[in-house]
């Protein structure tokens, strides 16, 4: 049997280079699962079909990739019009020690997103998770506050005018810790500055740049589950208390992390996010989406894909019924590079087996999740 590689090469030969000879390499035509041929870049790019409904488009950056890996440069360009890096803009990526910063990926990132018309997101200046090492042993509860206000000073005042929206706060809400209001105790944050950490890290991002929608961005609160739908109502009532003490909030992440196994339904709760964001005149942004395959028990790759592809399908025709959400990002780009199969925590029935849940496969061939969100985007409504 043919692979899909084998066939694309064939097929961009045959075809469409006699067509537009010199525009078109074995990355601009694809089979699609049902359509037969078609081209995925230009007109056929999911940023094409995104912007066409007035949508962003994106994809999480690896920095080694970027930096490494020519392909994946063209497919960013090609693909996509706005970009977040995977983790180059993290405390642990940027603070090699508690006096110095490391910029050279993010700026080469910055760079290449401006030379290609790309916008940029930033994530993210407040987290529990990505802290440098030094970090327990010099940040107090004296200093804490000045560590804050300072580092969002310097990497949001670096790339001031250049981000289209910053995740000031990263996973806020933690149920599990027990508090009325869902927020997460269990965080060197929370546990140095106290529940207004959020609200100063806020407002500094504004003085910093005013130009960036300052977002909140979260996971966990997609699915029609009493867990999750606990864990959504707490990032909409923090973000109903944000405005209402006049904090600068422009912004809700749906990380939207989906597991295609899921028994669970996820569209009355994406719609009620939506609709919460909505009431209180705030953006949505689909901010990390992948779709994990783990749980999925055939090992046949063309199910496989084509099980992943529909929730892609479904989840987007969900999300994207509304005008509210005006971003879609996937965390990653391939299938070679996904953060689901580092180590085996999100292969606890198949650690053998490496996930596709991404809309490229390791070869850069599309995968049936990207026609899947291309077709999403064309049936959404202009916004
Ligand atoms: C992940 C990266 O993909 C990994 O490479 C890194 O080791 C850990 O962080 N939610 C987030 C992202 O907000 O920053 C996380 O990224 C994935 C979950």
């Amino acid at each position: 049997m043919i692979t899909r590689r084998e066939w694309m090469k064939q097929a961009a030969r045959v075809t469409a280079v006699a067509a537009m000879p010199g525009l078109l390499d074995d990355r601009a035509l694809a089979k699609t699962p049902v359509d037969g041929i078609q081209t995925i870049t230009g007109e056929g790019s999911l940023k094409a079909h995104a912007a066409a409904r007035g949508l962003l488009t994106g994809c999480a950056v690896n920095a080694d990739l970027f930096q490494n890996d020519e392909t994946f440069r063209n497919q960013l360009a090609e693909q996509y019009n706005i970009l977040v890096p995977e983790n180059c803009l993290k405390w642990n990526w940027l603070r090699p020690t508690a006096e110095t910063y490391s910029f050279d990926d993010a700026d080469r990132l910055v760079a290449f997103a401006e030379a290609h018309g790309i916008k940029m997101r930033g994530h993210n200046f407040v987290w529990h998770e990505a802290l440098p090492r030094w970090f327990a042993g010099t940040v107090n509860k004296d200093n804490a506050e000045k560590y804050l206000v300072d580092h969002i000073h310097t990497v949001g005042g670096r790339y001031k005018g250049k981000i289209h929206s910053w995740d000031v706060v990263n996973e806020a809400i933690w149920i599990q810790d027990g508090r009325p209001d869902g927020l997460r105790t269990s965080s060197a944050w929370f546990e140095m500055l106290g529940p207004g950490y959020i609200d100063l890290a806020f407002h500094t991002a504004r003085e910093t740049d005013p130009s960036a929608l300052l977002t909140y961005n979260d996971y966990g609160i997609e699915y029609d589950n009493d867990e999750e739908g606990k864990k959504r109502a707490a990032v909409l009532s923090l973000l109903r208390r944000m405005k209402k003490d006049n904090v600068p909030i422009d912004a809700l992440g749906i990380q939207s992390h989906i597991h295609a196994a899921s028994k669970d339904g996820f569209s009355k709760g994406v719609r009620e996010l939506t609709k919460g964001a909505k009431a209180l005149g705030i953006q949505v942004f689909i901010t990390e989406m992948d779709v994990k395959d783990d749980g999925v028990a055939t090992n046949d790759i063309g199910e496989r894909d084509k099980i992943v592809a529909d929730v892609y399908r479904k989840y987007l025709n969900a999300a994207l019924d509304g005008p509210e959400i005006k971003a879609v990002l996937t965390w990653g780009v391939t299938d070679k590079n996904t953060w689901l199969n580092n180590g085996t925590k999100f292969r606890k029935e198949h650690p053998d087996r490496p996930q596709r849940p991404l809309p490229f496969d390791a070869d850069y061939a599309p995968t049936p999740a990207f026609f899947a969100m291309r077709e999403s985007f064309d049936k959404a409504k202009k916004r």
